[in-house]
């Protein structure tokens, strides 16, 4: 369990209906008594453009990274196609430091069914399918349970509430790659194939799962429609700033005294989500950085933190929000070796489908590795920006611009600590023959 206790800047909304701390998952009879449900029978009674309209006012933007507007996601499906239409929850929740999606499955698995069934609605889709990793066994049970009492209820099947209107969903089981999380390689996993991310356009809105229209979203995308439906895309957009509606998990991590995952509107100051509400900084330490929104964000240093906590603000700061997941490093952190670290992990989980990845990301840690351990040159310190540079935008999903983001940041942000490192040993050991790479 990793909701925390509520801290009195939170402002919940999803996460409204956890007591702290609560063992099981909310069942679907408390979901009901508390206006569960309530948000799919207000939309069966609304037109799918009326239902788009409201999630369109409510700025609602997606929570797994990018940040897209999901009302206008939603508009670019053609309801009226005569192919199948789906839904698809990702839930694969494989950015490092990102651990929300897994809160709001763990406590209230109805109100992402909810969140599916109003989704479904808007496009006129009869079938969804929540995709989680496999990591997440607990997180996959509990989901299957509710689904089956949501089943028991009438809220899903072949006549939803007495609609008349088919909508099914179950979930598929991952099996732990990062790469997908990426939704077109998410997409072909689904399918059954190896998940190699697809050429976009067409986006899975026009052409998806199965060659159909579908939607994508993230776990809390869809668990925030329920109340936006209750109580209206105006109300939810007033609780962000403009353009970045409504409220957002954050899971905060690193040299914090109280990590953990909390809700806060969109748009509170950075320097407030950590020293409010994550206690501050560890033992007495000085903040020296964070990574805002999970591990492919770029870096900020601590004076550049005292910004408002939304897509726009952190973009223009050149840097994102991505998935929520804000990890603060303390002034002892060493920021050679977490980079280092950083790249062995997108070198383990790059697909290899595109070749600039693949042997970017390689090459990344393995120029990374020596210069962590004292062993690199300083043409070694341009290299990693350079291959980084070469890298971004060359691939055709964003795994490679995910590894080449930190990566540039951290070099040109932090460039005194990789010289620091440069002659850190005794033993020198010249670099590996590296001309070849320039033409990457
Ligand atoms: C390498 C990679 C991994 C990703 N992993 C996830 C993930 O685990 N969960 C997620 O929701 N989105 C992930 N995304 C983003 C998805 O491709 C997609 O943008 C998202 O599911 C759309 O939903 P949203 O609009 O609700 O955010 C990933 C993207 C990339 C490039």
């Amino acid at each position: 369990m990793l909701l925390n206790e509520p801290h009195p800047l939170e402002s919940r909304v999803l996460t409204r209906r956890y007591v702290y701390p609560q063992k099981d998952a909310i069942g679907i009879d408390q979901y009901v008594s508390q206006q569960g449900y309530d948000g799919i029978r207000k939309a069966l009674e609304m037109t799918p453009e009326a239902i788009i309209d409201e999630v369109k006012k409510s700025s609602l933007r997606g929570r797994g990274g990018a940040g897209f507007p999901t009302g206008m996601k939603w508009s670019f499906v053609d309801r009226k196609s005569p192919k199948p239409k789906y839904i698809v929850v990702n839930a694969d929740e494989g950015e490092p430091g990102t651990c929300k999606d897994r809160v709001i499955m763990e406590h209230e698995p109805h109100r992402l069914i909810e969140g599916c069934l109003i989704a479904g609605r808007s496009i006129n889709s009869n079938r969804g399918w929540i995709y989680i990793r496999g990591e997440y066994r607990k997180y996959i049970d509990i989901m299957d349970r509710a689904i089956a009492d949501a089943y028991a209820r009438g809220f899903l099947g072949d006549n939803v509430l007495g609609s008349g209107w088919t909508f099914h969903l179950s979930t598929h089981t991952g099996a732990g790659s990062y790469e997908c999380g990426e939704e077109s390689a998410l997409l072909e996993s689904l399918e059954g194939k190896r998940g190699n991310p697809r050429l976009k356009p067409p986006f899975p809105a026009t052409s998806g799962a199965f060659q159909c229209p579908t939607i994508v979203n993230n776990v809390e995308t869809y668990s925030a429609v329920p109340d936006i439906i209750l109580n209206g895309g105006d109300w939810y957009a007033g609780l962000g700033t403009p353009r970045n509606g409504g409220t957002r998990l954050v899971c905060l991590s690193g040299h914090l005294n109280r990590p953990g995952v909390y809700e806060v509107p969109l748009g509170m100051n950075m320097l407030t989500i950590i020293n409010e509400i994550g206690g501050g900084v560890w033992k007495g330490r000085k903040l020296k950085a964070v990574i805002p929104g999970g591990s492919s964000s770029p870096i900020l240093r601590a004076e550049e933190c005292d910004i408002p906590a939304d897509y726009d603000s952190l973009a223009k700061a050149g840097s994102m929000l991505g998935s929520g997941a804000t990890v603060v490093l303390d002034e002892t952190a060493d920021i050679v070796k977490v980079l280092s670290r950083l790249m062995a992990f997108y070198a383990h989980e790059s697909c290899g489908w595109c070749i600039p990845c693949r042997e970017g990301t390689a090459w990344l840690k393995k120029i990374l590795a020596r210069l962590d351990e004292g062993v690199g040159t300083k043409n070694d310190i341009d290299m990693v920006d350079q291959l980084a540079t070469s890298m971004f935008g060359r691939t055709f999903c964003a795994l490679g611009d995910a590894a080449a983001m930190p990566a540039m940041s951290y070099v040109r942000k932090f460039r005194d600590e990789f010289e620091a490192k440069l002659n850190s040993t005794q033993v020198f050991v010249p670099a590996p023959q590296t001309q070849p790479l320039v033409v990457l």
